[in-house]
């Protein structure tokens, strides 16, 4: 009987045990099933090393994919973000569900430029501020040159800006923050980082915005890379965008790091007017918005513009500030227009804005009269004309080489 009660024990010992493994197990189960859920089809998954690859982004070395890896991480590039002058963008899933943006090159690869284009991802790869998006890899091959970025869970700055319907609208007090974000990371870039990197394309698309609506700049350094060989130019007629870029880039003037100056003044212009800069249905008057702010600053009439613009007393003063700042931003000349160090304290408050001179003196035919085709002009003419390439469709393989060990790039594992 006593040898009857211990078997008893034992097997209710074992029974609960088996419960307990059993339990764990299927719990281990569901983890594992949520951390794919939103990719639930595994052919789909790449099975990164995950270790590997976290390490490889902790040391902060670019990461080189091959074709066949982009092209399973974003399901044969079916699901677009947007498209650019430089190339088109979709998203994907690397390592465990990591979300990323791969952004396809325009142009054709070429063996001649890889050590050039290794060299120039490598510092993009190493750039790395709370206001820049960051560049995880790249994949340089004769049928796919992309670059591999770390995803924006709320897409970019215009279509929050100019698409307000489609989403929640961002309050201003986050705006403020936006623009102060925005001029950190050009600040970094310019003056903190140890090679200064021009953007030459400071845009509302190209801000990107985290999951808490925090400013990221996107696309440093693209310009460098697209521009260094004339058979990979994918923007002709001048750098940057319409609207955006500074006259130096679409007249014959030098240009510095002073264009993305003028260009972030611009952009502070949409965000205090959550319109577009130029916008053809509107009275001419009031088509370039820029010109119009100027005229209500010069005849001290801002109520008016905060009356239009639906800015809440309470953010007046700094509006003000902002629209300041817009104005020293985009002034004619390079050399009038502060760094970009000063504009963050000058946006922070830390410093006076200067009164600032009339930028568009250059645009003004007459006494007070704007010749609004020259102002069409410095909206139209920086560089419209994008063209594209045939893609080669045929891949190369891509092993472990000197190139790649000089810059410290990495072969994402299988
Ligand atoms: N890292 C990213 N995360 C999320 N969305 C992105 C990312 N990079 C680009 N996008 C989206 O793709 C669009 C196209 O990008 P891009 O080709 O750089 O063109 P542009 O800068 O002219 O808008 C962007 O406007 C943005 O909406
Ligand atoms: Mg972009």
């Amino acid at each position: 009987m006593a040898d009857g009660g211990a078997v008893f024990v034992i097997v209710v010992v074992v029974v609960v045990k088996i419960a307990i493994i059993l339990c764990v197990c299927n719990k281990l189960n569901q983890r594992s099933k949520m951390q794919t859920e939103p990719f639930p089809n595994d052919s789909r998954f790449i099975p990164l090393a995950m270790v590997k690859f976290l390490d490889d982004m902790e040391r902060e070395k670019p990461i080189r994919f091959t074709a066949q890896q982009l092209r399973i991480a974003t399901e044969n590039f079916s699901i677009l973000l947007g498209s650019g002058g430089f190339g088109t963008v979709y998203k994907g899933l690397v390592s465990n569900g990591i979300a990323v943006a791969v952004k396809v090159l325009n142009g054709t690869s070429d063996k001649r430029i890889e050590e050039q284009f290794m060299a120039e991802v490598s510092t993009m790869g190493r750039t790395h501020h709370f206001n820049l998006v960051r560049l995880y890899g790249f994949c340089f091959e004769s049928s796919l040159r992309a670059l591999v970025y770390e995803f924006m869970v709320n897409g970019s700055l215009d279509n929050h800006l100019f698409k307000a319907s489609k989403g929640p609208i961002i309050g201003f007090e986050q705006l403020y923050e936006i623009g102060l974000g925005t001029a950190r990371g050009i600040a970094y870039l310019h003056e903190e980082c140890p090679q200064r990197i021009v953007h030459y394309d400071i845009k509302p698309g190209n801000i990107l915005l985290d999951s808490k609506f925090c400013a990221k700049v996107a696309d440093f350094g693209l310009a460098k890379l697209c521009n260094r060989d004339n058979t990979h130019i994918t923007m002709t007629g001048g750098r940057g965008t319409p609207g955006y870029a500074a006259p130096e880039l679409w007249l014959p003037l030098p240009v510095s790091h002073k264009c993305d100056v003028y260009s972030f003044g611009m952009l502070l212009f949409e965000i205090i007017g959550r319109r577009r800069n130029m916008d053809v249905r509107l009275a001419d008057s009031q088509q370039w918005f820029p010109i119009w702010v100027w005229g209500k600053y010069e005849k001290k009439e801002l109520k008016d513009l905060m009356m239009v613009c639906a800015i809440e007393e309470k953010d007046h003063e700094a509006v003000e500030r902002m629209l300041k700042v817009a104005l020293c931003c985009v002034q004619y000349r390079p050399d009038t227009r502060p760094v970009m160090s000063i504009v963050v304290k000058m946006l922070e408050g830390a410093l006076p804005v200067p009164e600032p001179l009339n930028p568009f003196s250059y645009l003004f035919s007459g006494v007070n009269e704007v010749d609004y085709s020259l102002a069409r002009l410095a909206w139209n003419d920086g560089g419209s004309d994008w063209s594209s390439s045939d893609v080669n469709t045929k891949s190369t393989v891509v092993a472990d080489t000197p190139l790649m060990r000089r810059h410290e790039i990495t072969m994402a594992s299988e």
